[in-house]
């Protein structure tokens, strides 16, 4: 063979095409091995800043014409809250075409939100049914809040740290899935980093995958944030499979109705009936959709009591006083609050993202304007309204008593006095076009109701059983990657157990 055909000929082109494809292959497996090493922080990424709601505040009036611009890029659009009451029910705008879109449900690999299986419809009926149910749920997490604190805060009296963020999300994790899965596994260490990493993964995955467009379908297989979040399905199987099992026989042996059980999986289990579904995709799309996003918001709530400790008092006064006269109830939580106004001023400040409502337009739409999204078009919402001094007043400051006064101005005179401000909308798991911490319109979050309970009876344990403040208020800021918003990572407390007023 003359050296021009060995250089040059089909043989070693093949040969070299093949090494260079097996050197990318190797390259990609021993990057999966450390991913799946990571159990939960991502760190790359985009660059973050400090989230400053007062650089946002535009000041305009409330639904008039205004400066606010309508930003596009390509076929995508940011429109300004104006055009919330617009957006939020319109049929042409698709929320599931959204979620697709912003989720890739429709990338192998990442089955648990495949839009139209039953796993992934399961879990808006399920935050809906269980969210009818919360004076059920009081007892089971406020014990398990109880056991959490107890074993991860413990009793000491003197003053130590704790990382906010990743106990407010074990604590949430554990929570959750005492709801979701039952008993047997809330307090598995193994199954709880399983439940977090799967979230974590998954948002890396989106993350990532956008950038290799048409080769999604090729390189998710070799992916490292992919790979980790398949060997974390694999891996959480055989926990779900032995519960769901246990639970089947102890069912028969009983001779009951599986679906009176207070927990998800036993609920979903009897409501697929002979439905062939996936129980562990069912529980990680569950804790995929209510565990980062409680937790977050648990994280901004306790940061933000420490940060107005002048707080603190009124809280722990306004909880005694309550629970004394109603016991622990749905009515008790109703009527805390105080609780209820510092959560949804949290919120206000710092939701989970900047944007909400992503849809995308399957007709082209016109709006009031004669605005115009094409048809194809991903639109989504900015929540400025939230900042806005002429819809709040002084929108850049917290007020921890800002929602009580509005309820009790609405109570006053039939309608809340904030410019413009609809009645109504006031407590922390109502929504409106003021207020789209938990979306807004029919899409809004089903789970609000849940995330509403678990957070209060959270916050009451905490604030009962301990004192808290910020080891470092500079370390505790809010940030933002331009769309999402969290408080930072590093982030610690201090906590020291005193003697509670009354028995939580
Ligand atoms: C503080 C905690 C939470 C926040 C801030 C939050 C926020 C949101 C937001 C903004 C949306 C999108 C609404 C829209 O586009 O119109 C949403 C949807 C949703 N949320 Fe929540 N949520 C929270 C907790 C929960 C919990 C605890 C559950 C389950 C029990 C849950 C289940 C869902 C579901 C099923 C959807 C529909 C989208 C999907 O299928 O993933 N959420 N949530």
């Amino acid at each position: 063979m003359a050296l021009h055909d060995i250089l040059f000929g089909p043989f070693p082109l093949t040969l070299g095409i093949l090494s260079i494809s097996l050197y990318w292959v190797l390259w990609y497996l021993r990057r999966g091995k450390q991913a799946q090493a990571q159990t939960q922080t991502v760190t790359d990424g985009p660059p973050f800043y400090p989230f400053d709601p007062a650089a946002l505040d535009r000041k305009e009036p409330y639904f008039t014409q205004s400066e606010t611009p309508i930003l596009t890029f390509g076929n995508s659009m940011i429109l300004p809250n104006r055009y919330a009451h617009e957006i939020r029910n319109n049929d042409h705008l698709s929320f599931r075409d959204g979620l697709e879109k912003d989720f890739l449900t429709t990338v192998p690999g990442l089955e648990a939100l495949f839009t139209g299986t039953f796993h992934n419809d399961i879990v808006w009926d399920t935050a809906s049914a269980f969210s009818r149910q919360i004076s059920a749920l009081i007892e089971p997490l406020s014990t398990e809040t109880g056991i959490f604190l107890q074993e991860n805060w413990g009793d000491d009296a003197e003053w130590h740290s704790i990382p906010l963020n990743d106990s407010m999300h074990l604590l949430i994790a554990q929570l959750t899935a005492r709801i979701f899965i039952g008993e047997e596994l809330c307090r598995d260490r193994a199954w709880i980093q399983l439940d977090i990493s799967y979230t974590a993964h998954r948002t890396a995955a989106i993350k990532e995958l956008p950038q290799y467009g048409r080769l999604i379908p090729i390189v998710h297989w070799f992916l490292p944030s992919c790979r980790a979040l398949r060997a974390c399905v694999r891996a959480a199987r055989p926990f779900v499979e032995r519960v769901l099992e246990a639970r089947r026989e102890q069912a028969q042996g009983q001779g009951k109705k599986q679906r009176e059980s207070i927990d998800a999986l036993s609920w979903i289990d009897g409501v697929a009936g002979r439905t062939k579904y996936d129980p562990t995709l069912t529980q990680l799309r569950l804790a995929y959709a209510a565990v980062h996003t409680t937790s977050d918001m648990m994280a901004k709530v306790v940061a933000a009591i420490c940060e107005h400790d002048e707080l603190i008092q009124p809280l722990r006064e306004e909880i005694v006083a309550v629970v004394k006269e109603h016991g622990w109830s749905e009515a008790a939580l109703a009527k805390m609050v105080l609780l209820d106004s510092v959560l949804k001023e949290t919120q206000r400040l710092e939701p989970l993202a900047s944007f909400t409502l992503s849809r995308i337009a399957r007709e082209a739409v016109v709006l009031s304007d004669g605005t115009r999204i094409p048809k194809g078009t991903q639109v989504r919402l900015t929540t400025d309204n939230m900042w806005n001094s002429s819809v709040y007043p002084d929108a850049a400051k917290f007020d921890g008593y800002r929602f009580v006064r509005l309820r009790d101005q609405d109570t006053a005179t039939g309608t809340a006095t904030a410019t413009g401000t609809p009645s109504g909308g006031l407590s922390f798991v109502s929504v409106s076009a003021n207020h789209m911490g938990f979306g807004y319109g029919k899409h809004a979050c089903p789970g609000r109701f849940f995330a509403g309970a678990e957070t209060k009876i959270a916050l009451c344990h905490v604030l009962l059983k301990y004192d808290v403040e910020l080891v470092d208020g500079g370390l505790a800021g809010a940030q933002t990657d331009g769309m999402m918003i969290w408080r930072d990572k590093r982030a610690m407390l201090r906590v020291r157990r005193r003697s509670g007023e009354i028995e939580v």
